[in-house]
């Protein structure tokens, strides 16, 4: 049985991905240093696939607990999505979003090649295109200037991907994906953000009560409504795709060492748009208020993911209405608990 390490795999991505690759029949390993989740995700995850993952809550910039835990594992593939991911606080503490993402990815990719591992997956992100001048987004589309330390992290560590695999024999997959929503439809493992970051934590916040209202940030982009357009793709369709890659590198049918593939809907969506279809979709009202645009936010990007669906097979089948239904029961299991 092929054995997977899954660094982050306590968060909301990578959580959805180890319940995908143990139902696929993968082994899988979790390091996770829990700063921004909780072992309640493992045993979720657990309930939900039947068997438990193998757990090591160590920090990724300690080189010599990584190299311990590969002296004592021996795995097949890696798929690292261990990284800070909150865009305003990067802004705040960019040196602690660049020792701490930067530093882990080295730690990691330093013991593929000290402990012989061959297939390496990074969690990307359209954050790297910056405002792309024309829309969709393909993979070629140029990159600029990402609009936070948070994006830089992300667009240095595809350099250092790409300069490692040159001269290994290894494979590596960069998927970059576009805007994570939506939770495991059982609603017992989703975007865990008890101080919201993104869009639909703060939706579902304001839903539940947490949150006096929603602001919405920005009304006068030009867009069709004022309101800024992003392309918002389901969690479990994210998980089916890192399968899908995985698969793809072990099994030798990757055209280059390194490939990178946009994870999106291809569906572009209004803050508005996403705000009414949450409220259709679960029956409830959600009080706004309009306010400045935020700092760095960017006025549209959706993908095009033509690559993804004729070299991974992979296509998003999540509805967003779906999505809005499961981050809500996710919220209200939260709430229970
Ligand atoms: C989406 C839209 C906001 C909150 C970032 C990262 C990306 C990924 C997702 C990690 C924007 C508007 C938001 C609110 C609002 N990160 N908004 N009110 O900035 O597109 O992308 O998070 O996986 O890599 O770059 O996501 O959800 O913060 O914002 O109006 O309370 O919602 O202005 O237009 P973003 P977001």
């Amino acid at each position: 049985m092929r054995n997977i390490l899954v660094t982050g795999g306590l968060g909301y991505i990578g959580s959805h991905t180890v319940v995908a690759l143990q139902q696929m029949g993968f082994k899988v390993n979790i390091i996770d240093d829990l700063s921004n989740a909780t072992e309640d995700a493992l045993y979720e995850i657990t309930e939900i696939t039947g068997i438990k993952p193998g757990f090591f809550c160590i920090d990724l910039k300690d080189q010599a607990e990584v190299y311990r835990f590969f002296e004592h594992n021996k795995i097949d593939g890696i798929i690292h999505f261990a990284a800070y991911k909150a865009v305003s606080e990067s802004v705040e503490k960019p040196l602690m979003y660049y020792r701490n993402n930067i530093l882990g990815l080295l730690n990691i990719l330093e013991a593929m090649e000290s402990h012989n591992v061959d297939h390496f997956i990074f969690s990307s992100s359209c954050t790297v295109y910056g405002q792309a001048d024309i829309m969709p987004i393909y993979e070629n589309t140029p990159l600029k200037n990402p609009e936070s330390p948070y994006g830089n992290t992300k667009k240095i560590g595809e350099e250092i991907i790409k300069d490692f695999i040159k001269i290994s024999n290894k494979s590596a997959i960069v998927l970059r994906y576009f805007n994570p929503v939506g939770s495991h439809p059982k609603g017992t493992i989703g975007d865990f953000q008890p101080v919201p970051n993104n869009l639909l934590p703060y939706i579902v916040q304001t839903a539940i009560g947490i949150k006096e209202s929603l602001n919405i940030f920005g009304h006068n982009y030009d867009t069709r409504d004022g309101t800024a357009i992003r392309d918002y793709i389901d969690v479990n369709d994210l998980a089916d795709a890192h399968v899908k890659a995985l698969k793809r590198l072990l099994s030798k049918s990757n055209k280059k060492n390194v490939e990178f593939f946009n994870l999106g809907s291809g569906i572009g969506s209004t803050v508005l748009e996403v705000v009414n279809a949450f409220e259709k979709a679960n029956n409830i009202k959600i009080k706004y208020e309009i306010k400045p645009r935020r700092a760095g936010d960017i006025e549209q990007a959706y993908a095009d993911y033509s690559l993804a669906k004729t070299e991974l097979n992979w296509e998003p089948r999540i509805s967003l209405e779906s999505s809005m239904k499961t981050a809500w029961k996710f919220q209200q299991y939260l709430s229970i608990k």
